[in-house]
C-alpha cells in the first residue's frame, strides 16, 4: 500500500492548527460593505498616515472617540511629524496629553519617535514585528499601523473586536485569558481580506462601538452579522462575552491641601515610580482628616493659615485604586514661607495652563478653586 509519511505527520499538525482556530466563517464581507455606507469621519482618517494612525489609535486607548478628537486636532498641530514628537520636551507633551491620563502613555510615543528617528529616518516601518519593537506599541497598535496605514494583513484585536467575535460564535472562552486573544488574532488572520486589512479592523472595531454595544442590549436590528450571529441565535448575546468578576479596587484616603499664597497655587511632583509618575499633584496627606485635625496638623507645622475650609470630596478610579479625597484650601498669608510639605513649586494661574500638567484626579480641585472669586486670577 502507498504510504507517505509527510502527508499523514502534515495532516496532524493542520488538524491541531484548526482545533485551535475560531471558526469566523464569512464575517468579512457584510462587514466591510456595513463599513463602507457607515463610516464615522474622524479627523484621522482623512489622512491615514502611519502617525496620524499611531498617535489616534495611542489616544483612543485613552478616551472616547468624541474626546480624543479634540485632542488630536490640537497635538497634531502642535507636533505635526514623527519628528516634532521626538524634540518635544516632556513638560510641554504632558501638558498636551493633560486630561487623557495614564502619561506613560505620551513619554512611550516621544520615545518611540526618537527610536524612529534614529532607526528608520522619520517613517515608522511598514513591518508588523518591526513596530512592535517600538516603546508602547503592543499588539494591537502594531496591527492597527500595520493595517490601517501599510495595508498588510495582520489583526488588530482590542475589546470591541473580542465582544463582536465572541458574540458571533456565542463563545464563552474567559476573554481576559491572553490565550483567547491570541487564538482569536490566529482567526482573524484567516479572514483578513488581502485587499482592504485596514478597513476590515476599523469595521469590526466599529460595529463593537456602535451597534454591538457593551453592555445591555446590542443594535442586533441594524447589525450587518446578525444572519450568522450564534449569539444572537441562542439568545446569549448579552452573556457575551465572558469575563470572571475583578478582584475589588483598595481604597486609599487622602486630604488634598490646595494651598494659596499671592495668588499662586502650591504644586508638587509625585515620585518616578509608580501611579501618575513624575506628574504634578497638589501636596497632600494620607487619610480623612477632619477640619479641626487639619487644623491641629497645621498648628504643629508652625503654619499660620489666614482662612481654612473645605472644598467638596473628590473620587478618582485607577484600575487597582480608588483614591477618595477630600479636600481643603489652606489660605497662607505672603510672608509665609513656612513649606508645610517638602519641595513644593508655586503656580499661578498662567502656570496651570500652559506649563504644568495635573492628572485629571485632581481637576475636580482645580475646577472648584478656579471658579471661586478671587482665587487664582490673572
Ligand atoms: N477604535 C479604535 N481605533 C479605531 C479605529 N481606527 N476605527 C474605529 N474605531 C476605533
Amino acid at each position: 500500500m502507498w504510504n507517505c509519511p509527510e502527508i499523514r505527520l502534515n495532516w496532524e499538525a493542520g488538524k491541531k492548527i484548526m482545533a485551535d482556530i475560531y471558526e469566523l466563517g464569512a464575517l468579512a464581507e457584510p462587514l466591510c460593505l456595513w463599513y463602507r455606507e457607515n463610516k464615522r469621519s474622524m479627523p484621522w482618517r482623512e489622512s491615514p498616515s502611519p502617525y496620524h494612525v499611531w498617535l489616534s489609535e495611542i489616544m483612543l486607548q485613552q478616551t472616547r472617540i468624541e474626546a480624543a478628537k479634540a485632542y488630536y486636532e490640537r497635538f497634531i498641530k502642535r507636533l505635526p511629524d514623527v519628528e516634532a514628537l521626538a524634540g518635544v520636551p516632556e513638560e510641554e507633551l504632558l501638558k498636551l496629553w493633560e486630561g487623557l491620563g495614564y502619561y506613560n502613555r505620551a513619554r512611550n510615543l516621544r520615545k518611540a519617535a526618537g527610536l524612529v528617528m534614529e532607526r528608520y529616518g522619520g517613517e515608522l516601518p511598514a513591518d508588523y514585528d518591526l513596530l512592535l519593537e517600538l516603546p508602547g506599541i503592543g499588539r494591537y497598535t502594531a496591527g492597527a499601523i500595520a493595517s490601517i496605514a501599510y495595508n498588510i494583513p495582520a489583526p488588530a484585536v482590542d475589546g470591541n473586536v473580542l465582544r463582536v467575535a465572541m458574540r458571533y460564535l456565542d463563545c464563552g472562552d474567559d476573554i481576559s485569558r491572553a490565550s483567547v486573544r491570541t487564538k482569536l488574532e490566529r482567526s482573524l488572520l484567516a479572514v483578513i481580506p488581502e485587499d482592504c486589512p485596514g478597513e476590515f479592523n476599523q469595521a469590526i472595531m466599529e460595529l463593537g462601538e456602535v451597534i454591538c454595544i457593551p453592555g445591555g442590549e446590542p443594535l442586533c436590528g441594524r447589525c450587518p452579522l446578525a444572519g450568522d450571529c450564534l449569539g444572537k441565535r441562542h439568545g446569549r448575546q448579552s452573556e457575551r462575552p465572558f469575563r470572571p468578576a475583578k478582584k475589588d479596587r483598595r481604597i486609599e484616603e487622602r486630604t488634598v491641601l490646595i494651598l494659596l499664597r499671592e495668588n499662586r497655587v502650591a504644586l508638587r511632583r509625585r515620585p518616578g515610580k509608580g501611579l501618575l509618575a513624575g506628574m504634578w499633584e497638589f501636596p497632600s496627606l494620607e487619610g480623612s482628616l477632619s477640619l479641626s485635625a487639619l487644623n491641629e496638623y497645621l498648628r504643629e507645622k508652625q503654619v499660620k493659615a489666614e482662612a481654612l475650609y473645605p472644598l467638596e470630596n473628590a473620587k478618582h478610579i485607577f484600575s487597582h485604586v480608588e483614591w477618595h479625597m477630600c479636600g481643603y484650601v489652606v489660605e497662607l498669608p505672603s510672608g509665609q514661607t513656612q513649606d508645610i510639605v517638602p519641595e513644593l513649586v508655586w503656580a499661578g494661574k498662567k502656570e496651570l495652563q500652559e506649563q504644568y500638567a495635573v492628572p485629571v484626579a485632581f481637576h475636580s480641585f482645580l475646577r472648584q478653586i478656579s471658579s471661586k472669586n478671587g482665587i487664582l486670577q490673572d
